[in-house]
């Protein structure tokens, strides 16, 4: 038995950003920008725009796609480090919207590597005989924890929903291998100070700016770079696959020079590249789900191709899958 994709969707909100719009608000410019990220605008939620108003457009399209009923669901997992509230989870207030009255539901936080993690949550989970259909959802507000005066981070993020549908497999389509991982001596590298326990809200919290998140990007940068060519080779060993075999390499969309630099390793052509960085930004665990749904817009995705996903974040975190697409 594997747990095979059974449906996916995604959601942007309206509203641009553009590096023109940033050069107003900060003292940077759009060829620095393109440069050194490969980004040109990301898209932002109006002020009060909250996570499970994306988060249900992305799973209603998901579920449509499946043509699975919320009532089907066994489980719910929203992968962001941006919900609602810090409780109840953004996954049940998910639940009751969709009226997905017999899912269990809860959040996992594991930053921009949070859908990789969900999914791989998820096909465990699949194993199990009471549970058959799980909704996977990867969202962030990231302008909601961004500080527009700080250049260094500013102009990265941008907001967005993917979600997929998963279920049980008996074929030659699903998921072939997955890997998920931690280095927390890194958790320094990236973070949101307070509005947690070690540091709750206070008129001195704000004042200081620390409910922004905040981050060394050079050492992300190393971290990225070595992660992203460890993660592949191991699932491609578990697999059993080789770089000839990827029909479709979804990477973590952070930097277009992480991504270039893994696609020379794996001498692979940008045709089988799904790149959204340039009008999305990152979106962090919305990054993988919507670059796949948007190819998949595109390029419907034909049934037996390999399709090799790729993220790190916050965390540190790190991991992957490998799906076989289709139904079968
Ligand atoms: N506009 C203009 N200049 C800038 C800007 C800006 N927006 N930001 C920084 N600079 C300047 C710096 O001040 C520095 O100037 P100096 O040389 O006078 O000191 C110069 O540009 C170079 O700065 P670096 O930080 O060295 O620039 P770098 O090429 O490393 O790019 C970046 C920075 C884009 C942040 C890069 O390090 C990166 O992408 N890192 C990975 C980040 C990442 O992947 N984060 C996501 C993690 S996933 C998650 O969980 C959210």
């Amino acid at each position: 038995m594997k747990a095979k994709v059974l449906g996916i969707g995604y959601y942007l909100p309206e509203k641009i950003l553009s590096n023109q719009d940033l050069e107003k608000m900060v003292d940077t410019n759009d060829a620095w920008i393109v440069e050194r990220t490969g980004i040109k605008e990301r898209r932002i939620v109006e002020p009060g725009g909250k996570n499970s108003d994306i988060s249900i457009e992305a799973a209603r399209k998901a579920l449509q796609d499946a043509n699975i009923d919320p009532l089907q669901l066994d489980l719910i997992i929203v992968a962001t480090v941006t919900p609602d509230m810090p409780f109840p989870s953004t996954a049940c207030i998910v639940q009751a919207l969709l009226g997905a009255k017999n899912a269990s539901a809860f959040d996992l936080a594991a930053g921009c590597t949070g859908f990789i993690y969900a999914l791989s949550v998820a096909e465990k989970m699949l194993i199990s005989p009471e549970i058959n259909s799980v909704l996977i959802i990867g969202c962030d507000i990231v302008s909601s924890v961004i500080d527009y005066t700080d250049r260094n981070t500013c102009i990265l993020f941008g907001d967005g929903a993917g979600a997929m549908v998963l279920g049980k497999s008996e074929g030659d389509c699903g998921i072939l291998s997955t890997t998920i991982g931690a280095d927390g001596t890194g958790a320094g590298l990236l973070y949101m100070a307070a509005g947690g326990s070690a540091l709750p809200a206070t008129h001195e919290t704000v004042e200081k700016r620390l409910h922004y998140l905040r981050m060394n990007g050079n050492e992300v940068f190393k971290f990225a770079s070595k992660i992203v060519a460890q993660t592949t080779s191991e699932l491609l060993d578990k697999a059993g696959l080789t770089y000839d075999d990827i029909d479709l390499f979804v990477p973590h969309q952070a930097n277009s020079r992480i991504i270039q630099s893994a696609m020379r390793r794996m001498m692979l052509p940008p045709e089988k590249v799904a790149i959204n960085l340039d009008h999305c930004g990152n979106i962090s665990a919305g990054s993988i789900p919507v670059a796949l749904a948007q190819y998949n817009e595109k390029c419907p995705l034909r049934s037996g191709a390999n399709i090799l996903m790729v993220g790190f974040g916050t965390g540190l975190t790190y991991g992957g899958a490998i799906i076989r697409w289709g139904r079968d």
